[in-house]
């Protein structure tokens, strides 16, 4: 089993329809895949079940059978220091993809990032804080064991707080989107700053003998970089038009400067012949995305991704639906290129 976690602390860039589609395609390749919702907006939670039936659904709400539902009640036993274990959450099988679970979010999870953040600066000295910096890599190695899960995929919140801080160093790879503007540009250089630091913080971390005793021991982390994902520009005859373009060049750029140096000097990237076995270059995106334009709300009305939208959900006849299917077929093939590449690097890594 693998845990992909997709960051970036800059909002809007895409994370949250990169883990649907992605997730998708790669359960669609054969790999049981499991979508963690980890950010309160449970943006992915509603995106995967549909808007309507997100807060008031008793399916996804406090526990079934002894068994939690979602990722906060799952967290609750160590946040709240109740009696029973941590267990396995009970994980929505999604429709119409077999291979495909969902751990959904809650707002609630917000509420334990304060708690979070003394655990980690404590880093165990304080005995019943100690449970909780392994907790969250404790509950999704239980979860996907219990519904034998290959790939993990996290969806983040847009903070630099103590729950993402955990998430990605617990992750065994990471994946950073963006969008061709100027404020992906900028997140770059905190990015190159915040994540060796939380990466600094890990590996103090797995070497406290409190939080390696602890009863959800902190695990042995090697976080790496995957690479990184241009979303949403807008094409002209196929390529990126030329505004585009100068952004993507831009971030090309500052991959290469700023975060690929910092990254190798903080040990969070893979070996190279691991890169090139999966056909990845890191200074260039693993899928260059174009914007979805008016698939996008199709995809959200019917929970289906992109590149599954059936002419009847897509409500168009002869040749609107003709380009339409062609369009469709391109994201299905750049998402199928962005999976073949994982699931290459993963295997190329002994993942
Ligand atoms: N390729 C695309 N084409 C068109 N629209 C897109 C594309 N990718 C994402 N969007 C839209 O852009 C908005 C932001 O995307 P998304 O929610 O995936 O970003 P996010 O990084 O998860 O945001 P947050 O930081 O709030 O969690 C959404 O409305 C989404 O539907
Ligand atoms: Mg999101």
């Amino acid at each position: 089993m693998a845990i992909i976690s997709l960051f970036n602390h800059k909002g809007g860039v895409s994370k949250t329809t990169t883990a649907f589609n992605l997730g998708w395609m790669l359960a669609r390749k054969g790999k049981r895949v499991l979508l963690v919702d980890a950010d309160p907006q449970c943006n992915l939670t509603g995106m995967v079940l549909g808007l309507e039936n997100l807060e008031t659904s008793d399916s996804i709400q406090g526990t079934k059978n002894g068994r939690p539902l979602n990722i906060r009640e799952g967290l609750a036993p160590a946040f709240e220091s109740r009696p029973t274990p941590i267990k396995a959450v009970q994980c929505v099988q999604i429709p119409r993809n077999d291979n495909l679970f969902l751990m959904p979010g809650h707002i609630g999870l917000a509420e334990y990032e304060v708690t979070l953040g003394i655990a980690q600066e404590l880093s165990g000295s304080v005995v019943t804080l100690r449970n909780l910096p392994g907790s969250i890599r404790y509950l999704i190695d239980m979860t996907a064991a219990d519904s034998k899960i290959d790939i993990v995929m996290i969806d983040m919140s847009p903070s630099l707080g103590a729950v993402n801080q955990n998430l990605l160093s617990i992750s065994d790879f990471f994946i950073v989107p963006m969008h061709p503007d100027y404020f992906s540009n900028m997140a770059i250089n905190s990015l190159a700053s915040v994540i060796p630091k939380w990466r600094t913080w890990a590996q103090t971390a797995e070497k406290t003998t409190a939080l390696k005793e602890a009863e959800y021991p902190f695990p042995q982390t090697h976080p790496k970089f995957l690479g990184y994902i241009v979303q949403k520009y807008r094409p002209r005859s196929g390529a990126p038009s030329r505004a585009f373009q100068t952004w993507i060049d831009q971030l090309e750029d500052n991959v290469r400067r700023i975060l690929l140096p910092a990254f190798k000097r903080a040990d969070l990237m893979l070996p190279e012949p691991v890169y090139k076995k999966a056909g990845i270059d890191p200074t260039s995106p693993i899928m260059q995305m174009p914007d979805f334009n008016s698939l996008i709300a199709r995809s959200q009305e019917h929970q289906v991704p992109v590149f599954e939208l059936t002419p009847s959900q897509l409500e168009q006849v002869g040749r609107v639906l003709a380009a339409t299917q062609a369009s469709q077929e391109d994201f299905r093939q750049l998402f199928s290129d962005g999976a073949d590449k994982v699931i290459a690097a993963l295997d190329a890594s002994g993942a």
